[in-house]
């Protein structure tokens, strides 16, 4: 590993302007330079690049930092590669026997296949007979050109392998072709998996293609599938991935909010409308890791599907997995059973964001409105089923006033009682268990979820480093000592309190007795104490020094991690460039720590 003062002497050698230049179109602006920022689409420059602090930071996004990570997210490297490229480029060696052609990103292939493959489409629709016929069907949808080209909308062409010729021609092995679900193999050889259809590319948040969801477009094909999109592959998992998440994006920050919408349809036209903060999921149902994705980058989502039966079920099942991660929720109902792009091209896009930004509803009215429309309330068991539905809407809010209002007009609507449907409501709650389940599966690198899984971890190291006070007065005390000294303010509240508990006990007792200790706790805190011993019955860990010591490491990585959240949050509200600056040094610094004590984990 290179060292602090080694990084700092390649920060110190680049000239970033140069650099950034490389990428992106700069203009001096008084003490800084000023462009677009290559990390989210925008029409005014928010990127800035200042010389001598070294940076590069985008006001809308937040993308950038110091040379090394402006070097990373641009070219999508880990920190060793970019380091050296920089190195390299300033005549500095680094003494750490780093070769970057050792290990190449094993994705790397299949990202250029997509590549090849986008350009391939988006010149088919560009330059061909079949690309005027779809161009002519796309601009009466309301997509002119540069809608098409923002969206990098493209055409597969008829004839059934021109795809597989091209990648062939490029020398790409067919299996990797058909890993990217672009090409399949039957009897007479390999074809392209799609034809006669408008490419619809999905991007992933870096703006690289991953897949594509592709549309019949040829009255003739009208028999077909509408759409069909690609199957899962090593760059693209559908229950992960949100169309235009990558455009959308700094939208979303600068607006605070993301709209949803059913189909990218529905997008492209919220986008030609100006609602830019639009995304879709592409005809699933939303997953929780779709969900903890966006929360990522907001905590106000508005969902506006499809005016239809199937659209307005959707919203209902989607609505307790965006409260369950504590989302704000608002939800936009277009009339006539309509979706967005409906809307927008009968009334004109002025007049969709009209009806949106006025028919904003609150999840609660949403749900309350749909339990009671056309309901038969003569029939009694109709009257149970519509109270438990927004019974069950009800304990979701924290607030006492809203409960009663909406009860109010339940009571009103189904003539009873304002205090019997109370009563109804309190033995509801009492009968019916919260639902706690979530369907989140397992992934990997770079997800939310990954984040979840390490803080569940976290939680274990808490437990033993509990179960190494317990041990004698002596290990409670040396323990205490080093939460002091090395996770200062950042202490785990779960491992304060068991610390706390474990001190007390030790005024009084020399010796540790469980069931001593047991009775001396709380009846919450005997259930809490339980648990940990459950968790860690088939614990094999040794409990001796070196394993003390990898704990109380573990727990300092999360420290700096959190620290680095709360300077993210900082980060969003600085305005002047140099403050940002020394964030992110103070960033960079947590890293390194970070980066050390996992070394030393490894060793
Ligand atoms: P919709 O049927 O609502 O399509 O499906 P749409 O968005 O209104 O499409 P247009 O306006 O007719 O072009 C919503 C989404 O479900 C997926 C697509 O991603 C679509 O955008 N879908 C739909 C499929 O995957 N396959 C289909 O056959 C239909
Ligand atoms: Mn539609």
């Amino acid at each position: 590993m290179a060292s602090r003062l080694e990084i700092q002497e390649v920060i110190d050698a680049t000239d970033i302007v140069a650099l950034v230049s490389e990428y992106v179109t700069l203009e001096k602006s008084g003490k800084n330079y000023r462009g677009l920022c290559p990390f989210h689409h925008e029409d005014t420059p928010s990127f800035l690049v200042n010389q001598e602090k070294k940076i590069a930071h985008c006001f809308g996004c937040g993308g950038g930092g110091d040379p090394i990570h402006f070097l990373m997210q641009i070219e999508n490297i880990d920190f060793p590669t970019a380091l050296h490229r920089l190195a390299k480029r300033n005549g500095i060696t680094i003494s750490d026997g780093y070769e970057e052609s050792a290990k190449p990103n094993p994705l790397n292939k299949y990202y250029k296949i997509m590549d090849t493959t986008q350009r391939y489409y988006v010149k088919y629709l560009e330059n061909s007979n079949s690309g005027e016929e779809a161009k002519k069907y796309l601009s009466q949808r309301g997509i002119d050109e540069e809608t098409i080209k923002v969206f990098g909308i493209g055409l597969a062409p008829q004839s059934g392998n021109s795809l597989f010729q091209v990648l062939k021609d490029s020398n790409y092995l067919e299996l990797d072709m058909t890993d990217c679900g672009l090409v399949d193999k039957n009897e007479n050889g390999y074809h392209d998996f799609f034809v006669k259809r408008i490419m619809f590319p999905i991007f992933d948040e870096a703006g690289k293609p991953i897949a594509y969801s592709a549309r019949v477009y040829r009255t003739e094909d009208k028999n077909q599938p509408k759409y069909i999109n690609s199957k899962d592959t090593p760059l693209f998992r559908k229950k992960e991935t949100l169309y235009n998440l990558h455009l959308a994006k700094g939208e979303i920050l600068k607006k605070k909010r993301v709209i949803l919408c059913e189909g990218q349809m529905d997008v492209i036209a919220s986008y030609r409308s100006g609602l830019k903060e639009t995304i879709c999921t592409m005809g699933t149902a939303l997953t929780a890791n779709q969900v903890l994705k966006l929360k990522s980058y907001t905590n106000h989502v508005i969902l506006c599907y499809d005016g239809d039966n199937a659209g307005i079920h959707a919203s209902l099942k989607a609505i307790p997995l965006f409260l369950k991660y504590g989302f704000q929720i608002h939800l936009v109902l277009l009339p006539d059973g309509m979706d967005p792009d409906e809307y927008s091209l009968k009334y004109g896009c002025e007049a969709y964001v009209a009806y949106f930004e006025s028919h904003l509803m609150d999840y609660h009215l949403y749900i309350f409105e749909q339990a009671v429309k056309d309901k038969n309330f003569a029939d009694d068991s109709v009257v149970l089923a519509v109270k438990d539905e927004i019974f069950e809407m009800l304990r979701t809010t924290q607030s006492k006033t809203i409960e009663e209002q909406y009860l109010t007009r339940l009571a009103d609507i189904l003539h009873c009682r304002l205090e019997a449907l109370i009563t109804d409501y309190d033995r509801y709650c009492k009968r019916i268990p919260m639902q706690e389940s979530v369907d989140i599966y397992p992934v990997e690198e770079n997800n939310p979820i990954k984040d979840l899984e390490e803080e569940k971890w976290s939680a274990r190291y808490e437990e033993r480093l509990f179960m190494f006070a317990k041990q004698s007065k002596e290990k409670a005390l040396e323990i205490d000592r080093l939460i002091e000294d090395r996770l200062d303010g950042f202490c785990p509240e779960n491992l304060r309190l068991w610390i706390g508990l474990i001190d007390g006990y030790y005024t009084q007792y020399d010796e540790f007795d469980e069931e001593t200790f047991i009775s001396s706790l709380s009846e919450e805190n005997q259930k809490q104490y339980e648990k940990i011993i459950n968790h860690l019955r088939a614990d094999i860990n040794p409990y001796d020094e070196v394993d003390l010591q990898k704990c109380i490491e573990q727990l300092e990585i999360a420290k700096y991690k959190k620290r680095n959240k709360k300077l993210d949050e900082v980060m969003t509200k600085q305005t002047d460039l140099e403050e940002i600056a020394k964030t992110i040094s103070e960033k960079f610094k947590n890293k390194q720590n970070q980066q050390e004590l996992k070394n030393k984990r490894r060793k």
